[in-house]
């Protein structure tokens, strides 16, 4: 049994080469990566919104040299190497093509589309043009589950039988209409459950069999899932079980537990920010490994960074969230909104 876990193989992200982003669709969580941005080796050079005004203000606020009024000016200005697409995820395939098709390296938040037939196309799309294309699932790309990796491959925690994964949040309409909002394919899931089944899948796999129950929003999306996923290649012992709401809060955590030991990703935030990893021994003693680099959303600088460096190494596919695994978390998504009864209007 592991007395000490594996130290992080990440590389410092401030280290990175650097690219040239063009941000696009200047919201929320494109404010927290032009913070994480600014403190690293990488150049915001453009940011693109559906109005001149938002993208004036954006480019005001975090020193950005060009500011467009559309996204079609900002994937055609021949500057920007790689474009961040951090829009609903009701748009992101339609930017996310349209990036690629003006031949630009393209990061694309969570949830990466809005099902996975519309993933698929992306996929296509950024592999016929020869473009780096990742999922944006932060947490793959730090320290954090770098350690996770490594316990997981070295086989320390035996034979998986239980993955469990939460994220449940009180979100209200009022505070974020967005989540509420079938047109932007809100919902829990596709928001906050797609980080646990993100996680199944990053410990177990592709599960063949999921069973899924929920209730819907006043507005149409899925207020709480819970779901439980079996039938993991080489895992047949393993279950795997999340659960995620927009409707209360609780802690956010994500275990593996196998017949030699479990991890616990237990945190102050969420299982998928930085954090601590814990190893619990059967016997009950454990071995911690501490919180390293940039704090909460300041770790979005390792998707970015890890992107920068696919480019520099002429790759175009991360191996921390492979395209083809990006497309069986959002099959996996698809079974669950199915079973719960959630569809978005316009959905292809
Ligand atoms: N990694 C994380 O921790 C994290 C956290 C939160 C969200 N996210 C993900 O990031 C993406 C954006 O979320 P957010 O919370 O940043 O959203 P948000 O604050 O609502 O911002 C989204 C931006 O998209 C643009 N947009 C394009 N089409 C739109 C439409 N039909 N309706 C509204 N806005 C539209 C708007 O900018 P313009 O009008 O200026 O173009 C808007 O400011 C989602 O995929 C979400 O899941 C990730």
């Amino acid at each position: 049994m592991m007395t000490v876990l594996p130290a992080s193989r990440i590389p410092d992200p401030y280290d990175a080469p650097p690219l040239r982003w063009g941000i696009l669709a200047p919201g929320g969580i494109a404010s927290s990566m032009a913070r994480a941005l600014q403190r690293s080796s990488q150049r915001i050079l453009a940011v693109g919104s559906r109005t001149q005004a938002h993208a004036d203000e954006f480019a005001a606020r975090f020193g950005v040299e060009r500011a467009y009024g559309s996204y079609e000016q900002l994937v055609s200005d021949p500057d920007v190497d790689a474009v961040y697409v951090a829009s609903p995820h009701s748009a992101h395939r339609e930017q996310a093509l349209l990036a690629i098709a003006a031949g630009k390296h393209v990061l694309v938040e969570k949830a990466f589309t809005r099902n996975a037939a519309e993933a698929r196309e992306v996929v296509a799309a950024a592999r016929a043009a020869k473009v780096a294309c990742v999922e944006a699932m932060w947490p793959r790309f730090g320290p954090r589950f770098d350690i996770v990796r490594q316990v997981l491959d070295s086989g320390a925690l035996g034979e998986i039988i239980a993955v469990d994964a939460t994220h449940n949040r009180q979100i209200t309409a009022e505070q974020a209409p967005r989540l509420h909002d079938p047109e932007r394919a809100g919902g829990a899931m596709l928001d906050l459950g797609v980080y646990p089944v993100s996680f199944v899948s990053f410990a177990l796999g592709t599960p063949s069999r999921v069973l899924a129950v929920g209730n819907l929003t006043p507005t149409g999306v899925d207020r709480t899932v819970a779901a439980v996923e079996t039938g993991f290649a080489g895992q047949p012992g393993a279950v795997a079980t999340i659960t995620t709401t927009l409707a209360a809060p609780s802690a956010v955590t994500a275990s593996i537990a196998g017949t030699e030991g479990r991890i616990e990703l237990g945190s102050s935030m969420w299982f998928y920010g930085p954090g601590t990893v814990r190893l619990v021994r059967p016997d009950g003693t454990a071995v911690e490994a501490p919180e390293e680099g940039p704090s909460n959303h300041d770790a979005l600088v390792y998707e970015a960074c890890h992107l920068a460096q696919l480019v520099a190494d002429g790759a175009t596919e991360s191996p921390y969230m492979p395209l083809d695994e990006t497309v069986s978390i959002m099959e996996t998504m698809d079974e669950i909104r199915r079973q719960v009864g959630v569809s978005f209007p316009g959905e292809r």
